[in-house]
């Protein structure tokens, strides 16, 4: 597929066999349908929660970071997120778990889910059924079921902005209506920025696939503003693009990862930087980002965006569809079908049958 051919979506979107590019122009529709889901969706008793736990795998897992950056500023109680089989010890029964599975047949997810049941906690499932669903059915455990049909790291409106409605109802949060609607508005916004039929001259994400093809994308982010997108974006481009990509934050990179841009030059050749940022960002990191963009001078070249929006939320996913919409570019460029992820069901398949 040759890099003119992005301007041609009928030469690649039939090729695109799980409508990868159909669910990212309908992100704005899936946020609002989300954002109802939420707020109809049963919640667990409203108590005196001391933390909050998300657990979860992959596309299940970065809603999870969305909660915790989004509310770090809000919540007066931690929110983490938890990628493994078991909960970390300070789960009991003053925490609320939000068990998140798309498939709901995660063992890992499952295995925690029954670890946080163990310990008395709060528990949340969220998926599409699966064992995860059963389960919280015969639990009668709160369940917020979401539609089924689109690859999980498709679905970040439904495995995120459910657990941000039971926040508010449960009277930690206040003002989302507001936050999802300037969300949903924007992304409209966005997706014809971003979307096949803005042409290449004036599409970031066209373009910005075009920098980061046969290249190693590196993707550098902010701690507490745009370190989950940075995160993000590595993965899609992982399960879209079928590349790799490496991602880390500011100002943690500052105090290791700048010293490994010395060799070796025939890596560091082929590294391009992509470096996300957010108006919030702190005054001194600002001084980070520019002092350090004169010390990485052998990359093969370096892309800088600013997160947008009217609102935190808006901003904080202005720059993950960025990177959704881009990796998906770069499957093309490749020739890639975006969809499948084969190895990670060979995986799956491989340790069920064990
Ligand atoms: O994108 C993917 O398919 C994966 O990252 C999955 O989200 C991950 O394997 C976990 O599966 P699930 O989201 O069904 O729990």
């Amino acid at each position: 597929m040759s890099q003119a051919q992005l301007d041609n979506p009928g030469t690649y979107l039939p090729n695109d066999t799980m409508q990868m590019f159909r669910a990212a122009w309908e992100l704005p529709a899936q946020c609002a349908a989300a954002w109802r889901i939420g707020r109809d969706a049963p919640v667990p008793p409203a108590k005196p929660y001391r933390n909050i736990v998300v657990t979860g795998l992959g596309g299940s897992a970065i809603g999870g970071d969305l909660l915790r950056v989004f509310t770090a500023g809000r919540l007066e109680i931690p929110v983490i997120v938890n990628r493994d089989y078991r909960l970390p010890r300070f789960v009991d029964d003053a925490t609320l778990v939000f068990a998140v599975s798309y498939s709901g047949n995660t063992e890992e997810t499952l295995s925690a889910y029954d670890d946080a049941r163990g310990r008395g906690a709060a528990v949340v499932a969220l998926t599409t059924g699966g064992r995860l669903g059963e389960q919280a059915r015969r639990d009668m455990v709160p369940l917020i079921t979401i539609p089924a049909g689109i690859a999980p790291r498709a679905a970040t409106g439904y495995l995120f902005l459910p657990t941000l409605a039971v926040l508010e109802r449960l009277g930690f949060l206040d003002g989302m209506d507001a936050e999802v609607d300037g969300l949903v508005r924007h992304l409209e916004i966005l997706r014809g920025r971003y979307g096949p039929d803005a042409p290449a001259e004036r599409n970031p994400a066209k373009q910005l696939a075009q920098n980061l093809y046969e290249r190693l994308p590196v993707i550098w982010g902010v701690t507490g503003t745009t370190e989950v997108a940075a995160q993000r974006w590595k993965g899609q481009i992982n399960e879209n693009a079928k590349a790799p990509a490496y991602w880390s934050a500011f100002p943690e990179l500052n105090h290791n990862e700048i010293v490994g841009f010395e060799q070796p030059a025939g890596v560091l050749r082929g590294v391009w930087l992509v470096v996300l940022r957010d108006p919030e960002d702190h005054p001194r990191v600002n001084l980070r980002v520019e002092i350090t963009r004169s010390f990485v001078g052998t990359a093969a070249g370096m892309s800088e965006f600013i997160a947008s929006g009217p609102t935190r939320l808006a901003r904080l996913y202005s720059l993950i569809y960025l990177g959704d919409y881009t990796s998906l570019y770069l499957a093309v460029l490749y020739g890639t079908d975006p969809g499948p992820v084969r190895v990670i069901d060979r995986l799956k398949a491989e340790l069920g049958a064990r």
